[in-house]
Order: structure tokens, then sequence, then C-alpha cells
């Protein structure tokens, strides 16, 4: 095994960091690229040499039986609890909000404060046209004229007018900051850091989308989506960009992230200074992204996020999804990089963007392939999710109250989403990122550091914590790997000031006892918070920890450490003030046995 190991530790892969924070220079991954994308085959196609993550081996879940499952899905009724679904808002209790950051006391109340003017969302008819969301850097003339057309319609109507692009702002903030408490509690309501995320946003993007339809007199007006999933959507798409005349533009943006600066999904802001290549940082990217749905395809809540129920705030102890983590990357890449990160970096000001719905749009369409993948399963069978209901304003001028469960099915919203090439879904992904450079020959020496578990107490995080931590089992075969997923859990997030956080996180097999090589090992993901108004007193500091949840039966494999008692875990700060309080690793049962 150690031969194995050491062979390891030896690969210069630009993948593999040491100890610095942006480690050297790497060997370019050039030798070692390969084309990723390749005719015009079908995303969905599982057929051909390439080998595609997308399907669930046990339960023969085929991507490639993905057109008719709509519909397959039944929500079952089995929990009896009494349920404490997130409640919508009092709309006529609406108060200031904060960001932080300076941007304390922010106004973002809406012009309709009258509760009894709301009425139950009904599904559009199904005879409706199916808008068809496109990716952004693809985007035909025609297309990019209506988009264009449509925010400025939007953005020429009076600001108190709740189809504004004022007003449509607004109400992130409002779900966001603090501008209104959840009924009969004193929390906030908050629609990030949990399950919630995915379908609110969804919703969101929803009413935004058939309102900028109906500005222009189009029934099929769809949302274009920033296909940062693929490498030439990994630079902000050139229509938001390059006119400074359109209403696409927004003079707010990070003038150091314009194209062709590539986008990194680990981006946090100051990480300029980044050693990748640029086609090095795609590939990470798509591992990143290859990994975030192998790791939590068996297990909902690593790519949702963890409950967050009446009276709960998200930030104690939960987890934010996989994706929700990812997308803070692309949020703080667009905004300002100075306090208050306008637009994008901040959730108050995010709205104000026009990227940020077609941001969106692509978060909403990973949902959308993951539940695919799934069969369209519902994710997480709970009445408490399935239940938790907010309002938005429509495209028929009404206020209506929406619930996560009508959410799923986009093609009963009646959107859907353009096929294109899942260049991250190759199962080969992998072997193309540890692939060594041809003629790189092992290291005769390798500079062994010893490491110790983490130990009972908070640490804060300023520089690289690496910790020994014991798996609950090794050598894990086949069946058990297929009831249980292997999760890594970073407990006791504290976070004591506001302001954006960011940590990686990478897992290496340790040699024999209690040594590790230079290498940090594999990147297991990374946590990625925005400025977020959450800590308001001392005692605040204490209770409000967040806590970060990612799946490693995978990538234990990769780095070929299944035979490992220990791995080590290490933590390498980026931005902000943190501090950690334990690391350890769990067994949690998949959803995929019923
Ligand atoms: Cu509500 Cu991308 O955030």
């Amino acid at each position: 095994m150690s031969s194995s190991l050491s062979f390891l530790a030896t690969i210069a892969s630009p993948f593999h960091h040491d100890h610095s924070r942006y480690p050297r220079k790497a060997t370019p991954a050039s030798t070692h690229f390969s084309p990723l994308a390749s005719g015009n085959a079908s995303a969905y196609d599982n057929g051909g040499d390439k080998e595609s993550i997308l399907r669930l081996d046990r339960r023969n879940v085929l991507i490639s039986t993905l057109g008719g499952l709509y519909g397959a899905a039944t929500l079952g009724h089995e929990n009896t609890a009494v349920a404490s679904p997130v409640q919508p808002p009092d709309i006529s209790k609406c108060h200031t909000a904060h960001a932080g950051q300076g941007a304390e006391n922010v106004q973002c109340c809406p012009p309709y404060t009258d509760p009894s003017k709301i009425v139950d969302f009904k599904f559009p008819p199904p005879s409706m046209p199916l808008r068809t969301r496109k990716p952004a850097h693809l985007l035909d003339a025609d297309d990019l004229a209506k988009y264009k057309e449509a925010y400025s319609r939007m953005k020429a109507l009076d600001p108190s007018d709740p189809w504004s692009f004022e007003q449509q702002a607004k109400v992130h903030c409002q779900y966001c900051n603090g501008a209104y408490d959840q009924v009969g509690f004193n929390v906030p309501v908050q629609v990030h850091f949990s399950w919630i995320f995915l379908p609110w946003h969804r919703f969101y993007l929803h009413f935004h989308e058939r309102i900028l339809g109906k500005l222009i007199g189009d029934e099929t007006f769809a949302l274009p989506f920033w296909n940062w999933d693929s490498p030439d959507g990994m630079t902000m798409p050139s229509i938001f960009v390059n006119d400074k005349t359109s209403s696409l533009y927004n003079k707010r943006r990070d003038p150091d992230n314009l194209p062709p600066t590539v986008l990194d999904y680990q981006y946090s802001l100051k990480s300029s200074g980044n050693p990748y290549t640029d086609e090095e940082l795609k590939m990470k990217n798509l591992y990143e992204m290859n990994k975030t749905f192998k790791e939590s395809l068996p297990l909902p809540e690593l790519f949702l996020g963890d409950p967050v129920k009446a009276g709960e705030e998200p930030s104690a102890g939960k987890t934010m999804g996989r994706l929700e983590s990812i997308h803070n990357a692309m949020h703080q890449f667009v905004g300002t990089p100075e306090a208050p990160f306008r637009d994008m970096g901040n959730f108050y000001s995010a709205g104000y963007d026009p990227l940020f719905y077609s941001h969106h749009s692509n978060v909403d369409r990973m949902w959308h392939i993951y539940r695919q993948m799934r069969g369209n399963k519902v994710d997480l069978n709970d009445k408490d999710w399935l239940n938790a209901s907010f309002l938005f304003y429509d495209d028929n001028r009404q206020l209506v109250r929406v619930k996560v469960e009508d959410s799923l099915n986009p093609q009963k919203l009646r959107y859907t989403y353009e096929d294109v090439e899942l260049p991250w879904a190759d199962r080969n992904i992998k072997k193309k990122v540890v692939k060594p450079p041809s003629g790189a020959k092992p290291r005769s020496r390798i500079a062994l550091v010893q490491v110790s578990e983490f130990g009972p107490d908070p640490r804060p995080l300023d520089s690289t914590i690496r910790a020994l931590v014991q798996r609950p089992k090794k050598s894990r075969t086949k069946s058990e790997k297929d009831d249980e997923v292997e999760v890594l859990f970073i407990d006791g997030i504290e976070i004591p000031h506001n302001g954006p956080v960011a940590f990686e996180v990478y897992v290496a097999a340790p040699y024999g006892g209690d040594f590790v090589g230079p290498d940090l090992g594999e990147s297991a993901g990374s946590f990625l918070k925005l400025p977020h108004f959450h800590i308001r007193s001392s005692e605040d500091a204490q209770t409000k920890k967040f806590s970060l949840k990612l799946g490693i039966s995978n990538l234990l494999e990769d780095i070929d450490a299944e035979g490992s008692e220990k791995v080590v875990v290490s933590l390498v700060p980026k931005v902000g003030e943190v501090a950690i309080g334990g690391i350890h690793i769990d067994l949690i049962k998949t959803d995929w046995t019923a």
C-alpha cells in the first residue's frame, strides 16, 4: 500500500496543493489535458465511449431513460409528526434590513403590505408554451434583442411597481437580510444556507422570467443560463459586459474578473495570484462539479442543504448544500472586491445585477439535472420541506403563496433547459486530472510531517490546519458503500464577523503511522459564504455556528485511501476570520434503498 501512496504523493498535478496558500506553479496540465467536449451528442446520451457518472448503477436509473420520467415521482406521506414548515412572512410587518459590511439599515420592503390580497399559487395551464432556457454565451441575435428589451422595459417601470427592476431586486434582500421575521418567532426569514435555497430561488426566477416575458408580450421568453459548468461558459458571458449601454450591463462588477478571466469554483475574494492556467482551472472546475454530483447523488442533503424548520435559523449548526457553496464563488467573482461587495457579492444587492438571474438560471439547471439523474425521485421526503412556503408577486399582478412541493417539476411551471453537453459528467475526468505528465519521475525523498488529531478545543483557522481523522470503518465493500455514504463533517464553524468567509478542504492518506507527505491531497470541496448579517451580539457568535458536510466515498477511492483507518484532513483558509470546532467522519444512510 505504501508504494502506491508514495507514488500518489509524487504526482506533479496542479490539483495537488502543497503547504502554501497559493501553491507554486505546477507542471502545466496541458500535457494531459484532453478535449472536454466533442461533437454535439446529447448531454444525456450515455452511449459511445464516453462513460458518464449519470448512472446510479444499483437501482438501474439510467440517464438514457430520463426523457419520460416526469410524474414518476410520488410523494410519500409517511411523516406523521406535527409538521412545522417555514411559513410565509407577514408582509404587513416588514422592517429595515441589514447586510453588514458597511451596508446597515437597508430599506427593501415591498410596496404591497396587505395580507388579505394573497392567493394560493396555481400552475400555469399545460397548454402554455414551454419556455426553453438557453446558454447565455450562445444566445442568438434575436433572443439577445428580446432579452435586452425585456430588461429595458423592466428598468423603465416606476420603482414602486412590483414588476420594476428595483422591486424585483429587493425581493432578494427581503428574504435574505432580515426584513421579515418568521411569523411567531423572533427569528429572521432566511432562504440561504439550507434546503430552502434551491426551491425558493426557482420560484423567484420563475416569476421574474414571466414578468420579463409579459413586458415584451412573449409567452416563450426564457432566462438564458450562465453556462459556467461548461469550459466555454467559464467567464462572465460577454452579453452582460461588452455593451455599456445595454440593459444587461452593470457597472458594479470586479474589473479584474471581466472576460477573459476564467472563473474558479473555489474563487474567493483576493484569490488573485491563482497559479493555474486557464485550461487547468477549467479542468479543476469540471472535476469539482463531477465530485459534487457523484458524492451527493445518493444523499440529497449534501446537494440541497440541511433542514430548516419554522422558527429555526439556518446558521445553527446547519450545512448549506454543496451546490450553494459553489454558487457563492460566482457571486464573489462578479461582485466588487471591496465591502460592501456590491452588487453580486452581497445578498442585499445581488438582485440589482441582471447577471444574477442568469447565474441562478444555471444553479437551477444544476438542480434540474441532479433530479433527472435521480429519476426525479423526491429529493427530501419531508413534509417540512415540501410544505415550506413563500410569497411572490406574479405576472398577473397578484401576490401568490407557493410551496416547495410545487417547485419540483419545471415542466409544470412551463419551462425547461436546452440540452447541452455536460463535460463534467465524464467518468474519466478524475483520470485526466491525476494522470502524471509524461516523463514524470517519482521524487526520491518526500518530507513527511507528523499529524495529530484535531483535539477538543476550537481552533482559529488563520493558517492551514492539518488533522488526522479516524474513519468509522475502513475497506468498505461496494454494497456497504451503496448503503451508506461516508461524510466528512467540519463542525462548529464560527464566524465572528459578518464578512465573507472561504476555506478549502483537502483529504490525503497518511503514511503508515501519523505521517503525511507535503501534498495536501485531493480537494474535497470548500466552504464559501457571502457577507451576511447573522451575528448580532457576542452570544450570537457562540451559538450561531455553521457546519460543512462533504461526501468523500468516491474521493477516498480516487486517492487510494479506502484501506486507511485514518485520513489527513487539511483546512486551508482563504478569506475572512473563522474558527473551527472539530472535524469528524460519519456514515450516513442513503435515501436510495427505499
Ligand atoms: Cu439568493 Cu445566489 O443567492
